[in-house]
């Protein structure tokens, strides 16, 4: 998704503008381009290919400068194409970059036509640079606030102008932005990751917040035009993480990590109790009879899939939501409703969005489940537990899946405690199945081998279907997903019960259906839904196992998994989906990491 870099200094800063777009390429962009203020003007240079390429052509045209804006573009308003690629001009005297997207750019647009600006962009943020423009007499921090006020929508902008050389500034609404700071000189980043080689140092601008950054430091204002302080946070930068060691792709080496990832987010000593959620009182969650998971994509199937162990073990009522369907959804709000936003990146504008709704109607028991400590979510939530995936760069998520399913685990345990249904003997097995979990894991890639064979024959096929039931359905939707995003091939996800109900017309001998079967009370079901499907001549693959009795025969290939894990299962079972749907991307030579269209972290509506 599109990331900024900006900075003011008494040096050249466009080597540090290209690391940190550098930084920020693995969450996707099909455009990038880099300005800076250059004898009295703002000079460009803008690429439809990577940042390297950019680098080069920085190098060649000898483009420097201390003030300076760069940006990595996801398209929203108009194709990816030089003219659309930021940073964009105005009159060549403001030069913006722009991350979110104006909703009421159109309006603007037309007004601002009407008074003789010219638009060449197809772009939202055009309207943005020229109302600076229209706006400017003088003071481009009050010019951005003025123009900031006529927009609707999300954004974080950074801009910079001919007329004052030494100056940067930097506004923010529902899309993330950073103050970097490091002695006299000050940056700006929509992630503080981009910036990890200049600083550890930053300031989280708040949503309304307006930051004008020169050599002589910085001042941040409120959208009154009052000025505001904000604590500066020293933040330690994930180690050398984004190196790929012995793998092909991130995503490869991230799937062999879950082992420790998830041995790292069971912190074995803690009682189970709030404290584990950040909360002072360990009771805190005693007056809580409801659950209600927010999340997107991947962070929504491990909603779906803790919703069956809440409701199991916890014996507390729980609503799964898909965030950007419940922030516009008239509904019935309960005082003592936990709500839990789920998010890999804390930053997912629907799932921020969803949290701040659900904190307009009432809600005040907010906990957010993330991987980014620092993260928009967990900073508006009430309490939160941060997953230990550590860095997930490869776009498809993987281990922030199943750690973020340690983590519900970890809460479903927590209500069942606090709500009597778990009892100090039941709490040592859940215990003694989290401690295991990472050896189990690890049976389960060795499996590796076989599962290659299996993506061989998938990756000549168009259509998948993959099926499960109880807490294994969400796992298929989340094998299915996996599947279409990085390898393109249409997938579907069912309960298996369903497929008589309209997707078996889907069956014939060319159709690879991929099972995940658990020996959970729910098998024999199962076992007849497979039986449906050979019946039709539909090829079927099964994650089977070791003691459900499966065995490969015509039209069915078995791969034995370990013994059934319990109600921990689904973890194990969505590993060799993830393995599979890696290896169909690469036998289907696709850009694993950076799947066409897709972005790491979705930081528009
Ligand atoms: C799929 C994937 C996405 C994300 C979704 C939510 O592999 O990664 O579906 O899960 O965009 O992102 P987060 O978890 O950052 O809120």
């Amino acid at each position: 998704m599109c990331g900024i870099v900006a900075g003011v200094a008494e040096r050249n800063i466009v080597p540090v503008l290209l690391d940190g777009l550098r930084r920020l390429e693995y969450r996707g962009y099909d455009s990038c381009g880099v300005a800076v203020l250059r004898d009295g003007a703002p000079q460009r240079v803008r690429s439809l290919t990577r940042v390297r390429s950019l680098d080069l052509e920085v190098r060649e045209m000898g483009l420097e400068g201390g003030t300076g804006i760069a940006h990595t573009r996801w398209a929203t308003h108009g194709a990816p194409a030089t003219q659309n690629a930021h940073p964009i001009f105005s009159k060549n005297e403001i030069a913006i970059v722009h991350n979110g997207i104006i909703e009421n750019y159109e309006t603007l647009k037309r007004t601002l036509s009407g008074a003789g600006y010219e638009f060449v962009s197809q772009t939202d943020t055009e309207v943005i640079a020229h109302l600076i423009h229209s706006h400017y007499s003088g003071d481009l921090a009050q010019a951005v606030r003025s123009a900031v006020s006529e927009l609707r929508g999300a954004y974080a902008i950074a801009v910079f102008c001919k007329s004052e050389p030494n100056r940067v500034v930097g506004a923010r609404h529902g899309s993330p932005l950073v103050v970097g700071l490091s002695g006299e000189e000050s940056f700006l980043a929509s992630d503080p990751l981009a910036l990890s080689d200049v600083t550890d140092r930053f300031i989280f601008l708040e949503d309304g917040d307006i930051v004008d950054l020169s050599r002589d430091g910085n001042r941040i204002m409120n959208r009154a035009g009052e000025p505001v302080a904000r604590e500066p946070r020293t933040l330690r930068h994930p180690p050398a993480e984004a190196a790929l060691g012995p793998y092909r792709h991130f995503m490869q080496k991230e799937i062999f990590e879950q082992p420790l990832a998830v041995a790292q987010t069971f912190p074995r000593k803690s009682a189970f109790d709030a404290t584990l959620f950040g909360a002072t009182d360990p009771h805190a969650f005693a007056s809580i009879d409801r659950v209600l998971l927010l999340g997107c994509g991947t962070s929504h199937y491990s909603a779906m899939t803790a919703k069956t162990w809440f409701e199991s073990i916890a014996k507390i009522p729980t609503q799964v939501e898909i965030s950007s369907e419940y922030r516009y959804r008239e509904t019935i709000p309960g005082r003592n409703t936990l709500v839990v936003p789920v998010s890999q990146s804390g930053e997912t504008a629907d799932t921020l969005g969803a949290l701040q709704h659900a904190q307009s109607l009432g809600h005040d028991h907010t906990l957010a489940i993330c991987n980014v400590a620092t993260s928009a979510m967990v900073r508006q939530s009430r309490w939160s537990f941060i997953t230990q995936a550590g860095a997930e760069i490869g776009v498809a998520s993987t281990k922030a899946f199943t750690t973020q399913l340690v983590a519900l685990f970890l809460l479903a345990v927590t209500l069942g405690r606090a709500r009597g249904h778990v009892d100090a003997q039941q709490e040592a097995t859940y215990r003694a199945q989290l401690g295991g979990l990472s050896t189990a894991l690890q049976s389960v890639l060795a499996r590796e081998p076989q599962i290659i064979a299996w993506a061989h024959e998938l990756a000549r096929t168009n259509d998948a279907i993959f099926l499960g039931r109880g807490s294994h359905y969400p796992i298929a939707l989340e094998g299915a997903l996996k599947l279409k995003e990085i390898s393109y091939i249409h997938a579907e996800g069912y309960p298996a019960g369903e497929l008589k109900h309209g997707p078996l017309a889907l069956v014939t001998d060319a159709m690879p259906v991929i099972v995940t079967a658990p020996n959970d009370g729910l098998l024999e079901k199962l076992k007849s839904n497979i039986q449906e499907v050979r019946a039709r001549k539909g090829q079927v693959y099964v994650f089977a196992d070791a003691d459900a009795n499966l065995e490969s025969a015509e039209g069915l290939r078995v791969i034995q998994m370990p013994e059934y894990y319990g109600p921990l299962s689904p973890i194990l079972h969505v590993l060799p989906l993830q393995l599979l749907a890696y290896h169909a991307a690469c036998t289907r030579g696709t850009d694993v990491d950076k799947p066409r269209n897709l972005a790491k972290s979705v930081t528009v509506e």
